[in-house]
């Protein structure tokens, strides 16, 4: 039907008679003369209708916004001052010589370049009208460039695309699963992928040897705008490997990437960082490294002093008290270091102690501070010079248990960050290793696994690992790019020893682990050879390389906060024909929900 996308007519095509198709953008008259924008999903260009021409004149006239068009006609020069820079067809236009109107519509509910004055939820509801806008269009095709740059760099290194179920058994990666009634068994229930981990190192033992896919995973959590409920992963794995090569595998393909799609040269070496390091310099385990803020300890230096809120946790091994300095940070007011305080407190903070260094040169008396009083001029003077605070800045105090010092004064860091503007420009990409086995789930006192229970200890023993199960590292790393958790995993265990006896720790026992993963055990009985890989998330990865904000820019059809698409209204009740079928009744709804 065409001749051209709008974006192919340029001065190449003056002169020439072309066709496009596509939805009328704008619509201008101008002293008898029809200005139309015509968009396709290349972009905008211009045709002109003139009077001369009086049937397709008229025709032009009937046009509205978002009437589907097929547009003939001559390529020429816009006349002097005519020119749009703006527009990447603005030096051509052409005018007008037929007209085919394809389809008409009723005025939408918002034109596609409406939509920052749309209500949100009428962008998800027109999804369809919101996707025409160029923006959303390029973030798209960008993300479909990124699928296939990762598909040709894999499959050249000799990467087998395999499809596992999507009908599964549950999959522990942290979240609640998606479960799907069986019609044929009453009673019973799939669950779908919350990743493809198993299945994976099922494929490991088949000997497939180099396996990936892109593949959709589904997790019910709470939702944020870095979370949906279905997500799509880059989920590989490899045999006979060690992390060195995962690691090597995955910054060549970063790079690729990045040039590729953003023509960015990464660094030749992605820089590391243990995952002790990471809390204690950042407070998180995924630091934004364009943000030159760090927490400090103080902890030795306040051991002795009268503020009973320093002086308990540092005392206390399992508490922490850090020093946060904000270079110039004395222009703050009261008010904000009052909205800081309550901001440090929605992670659990008691309180947001500051000194304000006035004047460094003027001892005591060019200090500002609520806690002065119980620090003695030595310990002041000591947290001063290891923070190397000078006159201007403002030094924040955080004290308490471990993870709620690290939750939320990491969390005070990343606002000031943003806040005062202080984020360097560019990428900054991070591999955060040396991850620990376990971490205690304080809540039910026991162990929960820091990644997912089949990462395979550094320690290899299963008797040391149980000897000292929170002391032992992982064999686990993650990929941070500009503070977003971009992708994760870890080499595995290959040994059903070990794998049973890191259930056991989890509190797995043996007839449950039998029920949840025997096939596994089984598989790693029957000759499983040492493997490992990892997932990044496409849409994180999307959305950083689009400069989006949330992923919902970089998915077609994306779910809301509340888990539900307003485009189909899923998820909706059934009848009640379906729910016998399945063999399931409805408890009868909280009428206070
Ligand atoms: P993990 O659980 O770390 O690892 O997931 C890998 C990556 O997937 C992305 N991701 C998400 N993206 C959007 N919405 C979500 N709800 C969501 N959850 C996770 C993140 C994350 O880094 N099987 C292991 C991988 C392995 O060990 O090989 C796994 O799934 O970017
Ligand atoms: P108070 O004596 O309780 O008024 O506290 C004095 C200062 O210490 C105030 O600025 C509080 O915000 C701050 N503060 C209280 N608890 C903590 C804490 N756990 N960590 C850091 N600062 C705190």
């Amino acid at each position: 039907m065409r001749t051209h996308y709008c974006l192919g007519v340029d001065e190449s095509s003056l002169g020439k008679e072309v066709t496009v198709c596509g939805w009328v953008h704008h619509r201008r008259d101008h002293g008898g003369v029809i200005f139309l924008d015509i968009r396709d999903r290349s972009g905008l260009l211009q045709v002109v209708y003139e009077p001369e021409n009086q049937v397709v004149f008229t025709d032009a006239e009937k046009l509205r916004s978002e009437f589907v068009v097929r547009v003939s006609g001559i390529v020429r020069a816009r006349p002097e001052g005519m020119v749009n820079p703006a527009m990447a067809t603005g030096t051509v236009e052409v005018v007008g010589t037929k007209l085919e109107i394809l389809n008409q519509s009723p005025t939408p509910p918002f034109l596609p370049d409406d939509f920052q004055t749309v209500n949100e939820d009428l962008r998800y509801k027109y999804r369809y009208i919101d996707l025409r806008r160029p923006s959303m269009q390029s973030k798209l095709i960008l993300r479909h460039k990124l699928n296939s740059c990762i598909r040709n760099y894999l499959n050249q290194q000799d990467f087998v695309d395999i499809e596992t179920p999507m009908l599964t058994k549950a999959t522990p990666e942290g979240a609640r699963d998606y479960l799907v009634p069986s019609r044929v068994h009453p009673g019973q229930f799939y669950a779908l992928p919350q990743s493809p981990q198993l299945f994976k190192q099922l494929l490991m033992v088949s000997g497939f040897d180099k396996y990936y896919q892109i593949v959709r995973c589904f997790r019910d959590e709470d939702l944020r705008a870095d979370r949906q409920p279905e997500f799509t992963q880059l989920d590989l794995e490899m045999a006979f490997i060690d992390e060195e090569d995962i690691l090597n595998l995955i910054e060549g393909l970063l790079k690729t990437v990045f040039k590729e799609i953003l023509n960015v040269t990464l660094p030749v070496k992605l820089p590391r960082m243990a995952y002790a390091e990471a809390m204690r310099r950042f407070g998180s385990d995924k630091p934004d490294m364009r943000n030159p803020l760090e927490l400090i300890d103080v902890a030795d230096l306040v051991k002795e002093c009268d503020f009973k809120v320093f002086s308990v946790a540092a005392n206390d091994d399992e508490s922490r008290v850090v020093a946060l300095k904000l270079p110039g940070g004395c222009d703050l007011s009261r008010k904000d270091l009052d909205d800081y305080g309550r901001f440090v407190g929605i992670y659990g903070a008691k309180g947001l102690a500051y000194i304000k260094v006035n004047d460094r040169a003027a001892g005591m008396d060019g200090l500002q501070s609520p806690i002065l009083k119980f620090l003695s001029e030595d310990a002041v003077q000591a947290i001063l010079n290891r923070v190397e605070a000078v006159t201007g800045d403002v030094v924040f105090f955080g004290s308490d248990r471990m993870h709620v010092v690290n939750e939320s004064m990491g969390a005070l860091r990343v606002k000031l960050g943003h806040d005062r503007k202080l984020l360097r420009e560019g990428w900054e990409l991070l591999w955060v290793v040396d991850w620990p086995m376990f971490e205690m789930d304080h809540q039910n006192n026991r162990l929960q696994a820091m990644h997912h229970p089949f990462t395979s200890p550094k320690q290899l023993s299963a008797d040391a690992l149980c000897a000292n199960p929170t002391h032992t590292l992982a064999k686990a790393y993650d990929i941070v790019i500009n503070g977003y958790e971009i992708g994760g995993g870890s080499i595995r265990i290959h040994q059903s020893d070990l794998q049973k006896a890191v259930f056991k720790l989890l509190g797995i026992n043996e007839q449950e682990a039998q029920e949840k993963f025997g096939f596994l055990l089984d598989a790693l009985q029957y000759g499983a050879p040492p493997h490992g890989g990892i997932a990044l998330g496409i849409d994180r990865l999307a959305m950083l390389l689009t400069d989006s904000t949330s992923l919902r820019d970089v998915i077609a059809f994306p779910k809301t906060q509340t888990a539900s698409c307003l485009l189909t209204n899923a998820p909706s009740p059934t009848g009640s024909a379906q729910l016998n079928e399945l063999g399931i009744r409805l408890a009868p709804t909280n009428p206070t929900k």
